[in-house]
């Protein structure tokens, strides 16, 4: 059921990948998504040292023998060490597939196709999304204007980008930005995506290891109730609504340096309210998809769940329409 391109290059059940999430991606949850079927994806950055990474890789293995991925993040941050380093470890410790996001991953692709590794590339403009494919990335991750994370300088929705990037690329394109459930699911196959990359929705489930009072922030949080922030600086981050994330977006309508807008955004006091639950200490990026997410579930009830619905639904369409 549900076999695509993406299924295919990577050997996975189910064309359902758990994008990378800074903080959260850990062995427990992205092996939890590749054993329900789907690809798990570790984040890297969120590991101080080099041991930490590899051994949370090693983590991963030892909790899944199906494919999972790594992210490798390009984004402009104060990272542990450098990407080179990164992939050096990706590489020894036998990871198969990266997905790459936050700036063109052309310096590192002859590097790990090389070795045999698949990459997907994250991009939230068509343009991008040419560019990657030309230099020699496996599959496109589109995400629009409701994603968590960075959803890029253009304000396009998911409804508009996933369609013209599956139109501008041959290689496989994964949809992002919006999609939680079987009937997002089903859109995004009808737009001519090859599978989706959620994140919010994984949030909201038992193997995260967000605080739980942030699960319930989450789970009770309308459509409304995110905002983007850090525009000024060229990187719109789109956030779950709370003080210092009204503070940022209002310091971002005047323009702030980032020299400005750090004591707001900083990853460390992220962490306070990511892990800590103290859901006012700093900026929690989640997607509008909080408004259709109301309930903390298992990661094998999302993905079963998607699955078993989106067959009815295309089992109701086609009777429905075509009687
Ligand atoms: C808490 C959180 C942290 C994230 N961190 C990263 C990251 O470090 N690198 C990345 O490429 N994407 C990151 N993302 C984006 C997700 O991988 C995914 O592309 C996005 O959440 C899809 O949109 P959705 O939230 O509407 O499902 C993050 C998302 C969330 C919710």
């Amino acid at each position: 059921m549900f076999k695509t391109r993406i299924t295919e290059l990577f050997n996975i059940k189910y064309p359902i990948i758990a994008g990378g999430m800074h903080l959260l991606s850990r062995a427990e949850l992205v092996a939890a998504v590749s054993n329900a079927g789907g690809l798990g994806i570790l984040a890297s950055t969120t590991f101080e040292t080099k041991e930490e990474l590899r051994q949370e890789i090693q983590k991963t293995q030892s909790l899944t023998d199906k494919p999972f991925g790594v992210n490798l993040n390009l984004f402009p941050m104060m990272r542990p060490r450098s990407v080179d380093e990164d992939i050096d470890i990706f590489i020894n410790e036998g990871v198969e597939i990266v997905e790459s996001s936050g700036a063109s991953p052309e310096p590192y692709v002859p590097r790990l196709k090389e070795t045999g590794v698949k990459i997907i590339h994250k991009v939230p403009a068509v343009r991008f999304a040419r560019k990657a494919e030309s230099v020699g990335v496996d599959a496109i991750a589109v995400v629009g204007f409701e994603c968590a994370g960075h959803p890029g300088m253009d304000d396009v929705p998911s409804l508009i980008l996933v369609p013209l990037t599956a139109d501008a690329v041959k290689i496989p394109v994964i949809a992002g930005g919006g999609f939680c459930d079987a009937r997002s699911f089903v859109a995004a196959l009808a737009l001519g995506a090859d599978g989706v990359v959620m994140g919010t929705r994984f949030v909201a489930t038992y193997e995260c290891i967000a605080h739980p009072k942030v699960k319930e922030w989450l789970v009770k949080a309308k459509e409304t109730e995110t905002v983007l922030i850090d525009r000024s600086i060229g990187l719109p981050m789109r956030v779950i609504k709370n003080k210092p994330a009204e503070k940022a977006h209002e310091m971002d309508k005047r323009g702030a340096s980032l020299e400005e807008l750090l004591p707001v955004i900083s990853g460390e006091l992220g962490r306070k309210a990511w892990i800590e639950g103290d859901i006012d200490a700093g900026v929690v990026s989640l997607g509008m998809t909080v408004g259709r997410i109301h309930e903390i579930v298992s990661v094998k009830e999302v993905i079963q769940g998607i699955i078993e619905e989106a067959k009815s639904i295309c089992e109701c369409l086609n009777s429905t329409l075509f009687t």
